[in-house]
């Protein structure tokens, strides 16, 4: 059984085989952690997903009598923190049930408005023996219901989906587990789901300032406990949109034109020293290319004509971005078409509806590329590679 300290145990779920997480495709699974505090009172922290219900429920059992739980703290209302509440409020029959308004609301919407629960307004904190749980809303990171639960004898913070990552792994701490493959799962975490709300995670960041914090315990993967100041770093830097200088080339293809000239631009970036990737939406999930752009400071679109229109990957990846909203990133759009073409008007305009700054560019050819057509698009990928070496 693990343990975050004397008595406060780790009892949620390892998803080891969920891929698509509302979309964001989650190559190595998830968890949905719980925490069960065993004091002179007992209190567990958050439910989590349905499937994983009755194994919530045996952990809990492993350790004490579910009739003995005193409180059940709901940070989020998410169903993959909230799943399993119908099972669990069963057998801790003897639990009190404590949330913000929002989250009972959306609870109910959810589950029945039959639960009954104390909301955190009434209740800001809990004394449950030698240690309290003090609740701080944090709306917007990552619904409007969503709180974070501090520990202050223990310096210890439950933060719910913030510094979590989409990362199935035995080891349940930051010392356990592979360092590079951890950051990069909380980047891709960040990218995919808190980025477009970066002002309130900043105001998140903010409150947290001057609290002494030795442990962060998100509701997904790894517990921070060797150094939780590294993912506070990289928020630091993540919700002020640090950039290095990195362009990202997202393209598809029909007959290999745009492919083409995506990979001319791109040596063109890299031939001035610049880092550079490219994804094919062929191959590549929209949550894999959010990733790379997280620190990318240009983002380049290529589309051919279809129909007089983008092309269908396309228009899903920049529906997707556009949600996101990137910050304080460059970019242009490039294409083929065949008569008529249309595309990189599309594709430039839906760029600068999510808030990219624009960079004119006149690579869009009819058919298949020729070699001066070609020469073009990686003098183009230069350009780019020197605006980013001027920012
Ligand atoms: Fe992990 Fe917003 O739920």
């Amino acid at each position: 059984m693990v343990q975050l300290r004397e008595g406060i145990h780790w009892v949620g779920a390892v998803d080891w085989s969920v891929r698509s997480f509302h979309g964001y495709i989650t190559h190595r699974g998830s968890s949905y952690n719980s925490y069960l505090v065993v004091d002179e009172k007992v209190a567990l922290i958050d439910f989590v997903k349905a499937p994983f219900a009755e194994e919530q429920v045996t952990k809990i059992s492993e350790i004490i009598d579910p009739k003995r739980v005193d409180y059940i703290v709901a940070n989020h209302a998410e169903p993959d923190h909230s799943g399993s509440i119908r099972m669990v409020l069963e057998a801790c029959s003897n639990a009190e049930l404590v949330a913000t308004e929002r989250c009972m609301n959306t609870l109910w919407k959810y589950y029945g408005g039959d639960i009954k629960a104390t909301p955190i307004e009434k209740k800001p904190s809990l004394k449950l023996g030698k240690r309290s749980l003090s609740f701080v809303p944090v709306p917007m990171a990552h619904w409007p219901d969503s709180m974070v639960s501090y520990m202050p004898e223990e310096k210890l913070l439950f933060s719910n989906d913030a510094f979590g990552q989409h990362l199935a792994s035995s080891g349940r701490f930051d010392d356990e587990v592979d360092a590079a493959e951890l950051m990069q799962e909380a980047s891709t975490y960040y990218a995919n789901i808190l980025m477009p709300l970066w002002r309130s995670v900043s105001r998140a960041l903010k409150a947290l300032e001057g609290v002494p914090l030795e442990m962060i315990a998100p509701s997904h993967g790894i517990i921070w406990r060797k150094d939780p100041g590294k993912i506070l770093k990289a928020y630091q830097g993540w919700v002020a949109g640090e950039t290095k200088k990195k362009a990202v080339v997202v393209y598809d293809t029909m007959w290999g034109s745009t492919q083409l000239l995506a990979r001319a631009i791109a040596d063109g970036v890299a031939s001035k020293g610049v880092e550079v990737k490219v994804h094919n939406l062929g191959a590549s999930p929209n949550s894999d290319v959010i990733a790379d752009i997280l620190d990318a400071k240009a983002i380049l679109v290529g589309s051919p004509t279809l129909n007089n229109h983008i092309f269908p990957t396309i228009g899903g990846f920049l529906a997707y971005m556009r949600g996101l909203k990137p910050m304080n990133k460059i970019g242009a759009a490039f294409g083929s078409y065949g008569w008529a073409g249309g595309a990189k008007k599309i594709v430039e305009a839906e760029m600068q509806a999510a808030g990219i700054q624009m960079v004119e560019s006149d690579i869009d050819f009819v058919f298949h590329p020729n070699g001066d057509e070609v020469k073009r698009a990686h003098a183009f990928g230069q350009g780019i590679a020197e605006k980013i070496l001027g920012a």
